[in-house]
């Protein structure tokens, strides 16, 4: 039996016997990787960003009543609640993607209905690869198949932000959710997080990416992000006193930061520099990844995590680590951080066919000098949230 095929008989026969029948609806969403765009969604800004081919499943049955019920198979955990009072549950935070989707789309008006629901993923849980994204757009897919009713993947991805910022209490940006639901097999997306569109961007052939986890606790993810948000904001607000264009730190050139660099205060001056400098990254890493020129890709991204590192201050020393040892490793092209940094994954651009040794030689040098074993994962890039037929055993 083939892997999807596998896991699709085994989430069947716990649906079962949980709920005593066979699930009918299917929905799966992928997790994301950034390219390049670190922190500049919610500076109004550009993202290069590719869906993974990890994702989360949800299996289903509609109810006739107005319950939905959830059992987590990989945490062997339930949640149980009604579409006529939907609260957060205290104990269990990953049950408040689900409840925070049904939240979201009932205020948005859409006819929810209950139905018995089992959900399995294998993105990487706290890693930086948007499992809860891949949770939220499952989720809001199954609603919409039990519902009898369409809802367009952006409108998706905007209501997923939403239950994340209103709901979970998470000061996301549209990147994750946005990835998750639009994402395609075949390229990576340019988004544009003002207007919430994209345009594809295609990976020459031969190059592919490789998600490099530090393994290291993300502990700051949260704090220190919403720190950033606040800095960024507050550069952004002296911008728009003087120039009233602006709204985001994406109206201010680089001409309007250099004539007022050295009145705002130091760590503000740095963190707008990088994000004015990373957005700039964005479509040249874009041109540079269709193109497939190994010299733009490698001096973009160093820029990137050189940035990262001395200008934004997002890094670690085990992702300096995983840096070196990525970069030195054979067949790697170029190599820098992903997702909010503090930890979790970092992306390498490495050459198709020097995928194994590459992998090797990260897995035994990265263990030796940070002396933790890292995980490392070849990915490609797949559809976004859908509608599926489970393959037959
Ligand atoms: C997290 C957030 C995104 C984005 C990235 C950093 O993944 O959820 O919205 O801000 O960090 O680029």
């Amino acid at each position: 039996m083939n892997e999807p095929a596998r896991r699709a008989a085994e989430m069947s026969a716990a649906f079962s016997a949980r709920y005593g029948d066979t699930p009918q609806l299917w929905t799966r969403a992928p997790g994301r990787v950034d390219l390049m765009g670190s922190h500049t969604d919610y500076n109004h800004g550009f993202i290069l960003s590719m869906t993974i081919d990890r994702d989360t499943w949800v299996a289903a049955r509609p109810r006739q009543d107005r319950t939905v019920s959830v059992l987590s198979l990989d945490l062997g955990a339930e949640t149980n609640f009604s579409l006529d009072a939907i609260a957060p549950d205290p104990e269990q935070h990953w049950a408040n993607y689900v409840r925070g989707m049904a939240s979201v789309l009932c205020d948005a008006g859409y006819p929810l209905r209950g139905f018995d629901a089992l959900i399995h993923t294998t993105v990487p849980v706290s890693a930086g690869l948007s499992s809860s994204a891949a949770l939220e757009m499952a989720v809001g897919r199954m609603f919409e198949a039990v519902g009898g009713f369409t809802i367009d993947a952006v409108e998706l991805a905007v209501l997923g932000q939403r239950a994340e910022n209103h709901f979970v209490g998470v000061a996301c940006g549209i990147l994750d959710q946005y990835t998750s639901a639009v994402g395609k097999a075949g390229c990576a997306l340019l988004l544009d997080a003002r207007t919430i569109t994209s345009s594809d961007a295609p990976i020459a052939d031969g190059i592919t990416v490789v998600i490099c986890d530090t393994c290291t606790k993300r502990e700051l993810a949260g704090s220190e992000y919403g720190v950033r948000r606040a800095q960024c904001e507050q550069g952004a607000a002296y911008f728009a006193r003087r120039y009233p264009d602006v709204t985001h730190l994406r109206d201010v050139s680089f001409e309007r930061f250099e004539a007022h660099a050295a009145e705002l205060p130091d760590a503000v001056a740095r963190r707008c520099r990088y994000i004015l400098e990373e957005n700039a990254r964005v479509p040249a890493l874009a041109a540079a990844l269709t193109a497939g020129d190994h010299i733009a890709i490698h001096q973009l991204t160093a820029a990137s995590f050189a940035g990262a590192r001395d200008l934004y201050e997002i890094t670690i020393p085990e992702m300096e680590i995983m840096l070196k040892t990525m970069l030195a490793a054979p067949g790697c092209i170029a190599a820098r951080q992903a997702g909010a940094g503090f930890g979790g994954c970092m992306a390498a651009f490495v050459i198709k066919e020097k995928i194994e040794p590459f992998v090797d030689f990260v897995a035994n040098t990265y263990t030796s000098g940070a002396g933790i074993e890292p995980r490392i994962y070849p990915v490609k890039s797949s559809p976004g949230a859908s509608r599926f037929t489970p393959p037959a055993a």
